[in-house]
C-alpha cells in the first residue's frame, strides 16, 4: 500500500499483505526488548503463563474487535468511532489512542536508536571477543546509553526515517522487504535460542523462565502481563483499527487476528529462551532486568556461537528493521487522523507529529544517565509504564465496551461474517469483549494505585 492508496482508502493487496503489515507492527522491540525485561521483573515463568493466557483470552479478542471496527468504518480511529456512533463521546477513545501513539513513539524511538547504535558497535567489532563478560557488556551499555548527544542523534535517525517513510508513502517498498527480512529474523532467533539452550548451566535459566512459582503470582504480575499483551500486539490505541480499515471485505478477520497474535507471541517466547539461559551461563541474576537487559545479554550469546560477529551484526540490523515497521504503525495512527479529518497533507502531518515526538523523545533519551534529573525520575520507564501499560489498557477497555455495549456484538458480528460466514467462536468472543476483558482490565487498573504507592 502506498500513500495514494492510503489517502484514497484502498486496500491491502491480499490477506497475506495485511498479515505481514500487521505483524510488522506487532513484532518489534515489544517482543525482544520489553518482554524479557517484564519477565525478569515479574517473577519469571508465572508471568509468562499469565501473559500467554492474556494473549489468548483478551489480546486476541481485542484485536478482532479493533479490526472489525476498522474494516466496518474504513476510517482512522477517531473517524471510525464517529462513523459508527455519531456525535457521541466515543470518539474520545480515538483521541486517547492518538495521544498514546505519540508518547509511545517518543520513548520507543530512543530504544530503537540504541538498537541502531548496537548495530554499529557490533559491526565495528566491539563484542568480537571470545572472553567477553557480563561485567564488560554492562559497562559498555551504561557508558553508551549515558552519552546524551549520541542517543539523541540515534533517536533522531529513527524518527527521521519513520517520518520519511510515512510522508513519502514508500511503505510498499518497506513491506516488500519486511516479507523477506522478518522470516530471516525468525530463523536467526531460533538459531540463537538453540545455542542458548545448549550453554552450560542453561537449565537454571530455563527453570526461571518456564517453571512457574505460583507464590509470585500477584495483581501486579497480572497488570504487567496484560499491559505487555496490549503493547506487544499493538492494541488499545487504534493501530489495528487503522490497519483493519484497509482489509478487504472478503478476508477472514478471525484467522487474520489469529495469525498476527500467534506469530507475535512466538517471537516473544523465543526471545526469552535466549535471554534466561544466557544469563544463567554468565552467572547473572534473573530478576534484575532493566531497560538495558537485552543489550547486555545478546552480545554474550554472540560470543558463544561460531560466526558470532556475523550473527550479531545481522541480529541488530534485523531488530532495527523490526523496530521501524512498528514505529511506522505508531506514526500512522495520528497521521491518518490529521489527513482524514483535518485535511492536512501526509507530508505536513508526518513532519509536524514527527518533530513533536522528537521533542518528547529527548527527556527519555537523557534518562539513562545522560542527565541526572531525568535519570532520577526514570523518565523512559515512567512513560513506558503510563502509556505502554495503562493507556493501552484503558484504550482497550473502551474498545471492548464500545463493541460490547454501544455498537453491540450482534452488529459487529455482521462485519465479521463477511469473509467468515461461520464465525464459530462468536460466543467466546462475545463473552470476552463484554465481560472477561473489561473485568480484567478494571481489576488491574485498581492495582495501579498499589504499585504507584510502592
Ligand atoms: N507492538 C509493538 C512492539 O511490540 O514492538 C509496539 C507497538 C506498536 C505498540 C504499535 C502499540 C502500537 F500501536
Amino acid at each position: 500500500m502506498d500513500s495514494q492508496d492510503m489517502s484514497l482508502r484502498g486496500s491491502w493487496g491480499s490477506k497475506a499483505a495485511f498479515i505481514f503489515a500487521a505483524s510488522g507492527s506487532a513484532i518489534g522491540l515489544g517482543n525482544i526488548w520489553r518482554f524479557p525485561m517484564m519477565v525478569s521483573q515479574n517473577g519469571g515463568a508465572v508471568f509468562v503463563l499469565v501473559y500467554v493466557i492474556a494473549v489468548i483470552l483478551i489480546g486476541f479478542p481485542v484485536m478482532l474487535a479493533e479490526l472489525t471496527i476498522g474494516r466496518h468504518a474504513q476510517k482512522n480511529p477517531v473517524g471510525a468511532f464517529e462513523h459508527i456512533k455519531p456525535r457521541t463521546p466515543w470518539k474520545l477513545t480515538g483521541f486517547l489512542g492518538i495521544i498514546t501513539g505519540v508518547f509511545i513513539l517518543s520513548f520507543y524511538s530512543v530504544v530503537a536508536g540504541w538498537t541502531v547504535g548496537y548495530l554499529y558497535k557490533t559491526a565495528s567489532g566491539a563484542f568480537n571477543n571470545k572472553d567477553i563478560t557480563a561485567q564488560l557488556t554492562d559497562k559498555i551499555f551504561t557508558e553508551f546509553s549515558a552519552n546524551p548527544f549520541l542517543v539523541i542523534v540515534l533517536a533522531l535517525i529513527i524518527i527521521g526515517l519513520t517520518t520519511y517513510i510515512i510522508s513519502k508513502g514508500v511503505k510498499k517498498g518497506i513491506e516488500r522487504w519486511t516479507k523477506v527480512l522478518m522470516p530471516i529474523l525468525f530463523i536467526l532467533i531460533i538459531v540463537l535460542a538453540v545455542r542458548a539452550l545448549t550453554l552450560p548451566g542453561a537449565e537454571k535459566g530455563i527453570a526461571f523462565y518456564l517453571r512457574p512459582d505460583f507464590s509470585k503470582l500477584s495483581g501486579t504480575v497480572v497488570l504487567f502481563a496484560l499491559g505487555q499483551a496490549f503493547f506487544s500486539l499493538s492494541l488499545g490505541m487504534g493501530t489495528m483499527i487503522t490497519y483493519g480499515s484497509y482489509i478487504s471485505k472478503s478476508d477472514n478477520l478471525v484467522s487474520s487476528a489469529g495469525w498476527v497474535s500467534f506469530s507475535d507471541t512466538l517471537i516473544a517466547l523465543l526471545a526469552g529462551l535466549i535471554i534466561f539461559p544466557t544469563l544463567a551461563f554468565a552467572h547473572q541474576p534473573f530478576n534484575v532486568g532493566s531497560e538495558g537487559l537485552v543489550f547486555k545479554v545478546f552480545p554474550l550469546i554472540f560470543s558463544q556461537i561460531p560466526g558470532g560477529y556475523f550473527f550479531g551484526t545481522f541480529f541488530f540490523a534485523l531488530l532495527s528493521v523490526a523496530a521501524i515497521t512498528s514505529t511506522i504503525s505508531l506514526l500512522e495512527v495520528p497521521v491518518s487522523y490529521f489527513v482524514d479529518e483535518k485535511n492536512w497533507s501526509r507530508k505536513k502531518a508526518a513532519l509536524i507529529i514527527g518533530l513533536f515526538s522528537l521533542g518528547l523523545a529527548i527527556p527519555s533519551a537523557l534518562s539513562t544517565g545522560g542527565m541526572e534529573f531525568f535519570t532520577k525520575i526514570k523518565f523512559l520507564g515512567a512513560l513506558n509504564f503510563i502509556f505502554g501499560n495503562i493507556a493501552l489498557a484503558v484504550g482497550s477497555l473502551f474498545i471492548c465496551l464500545f463493541v460490547g455495549y454501544a455498537w453491540k456484538v450482534k452488529k459487529a458480528a455482521q462485519e465479521v461474517y463477511s469473509g467468515n460466514p461461520l464465525f464459530k467462536i462468536r460466543p467466546l468472543w462475545s463473552f470476552s469483549i463484554k465481560y472477561l476483558a473489561p473485568v480484567a482490565i478494571i481489576f488491574i487498573l485498581i492495582f495501579i494505585k498499589k504499585i504507584v504507592s510502592g
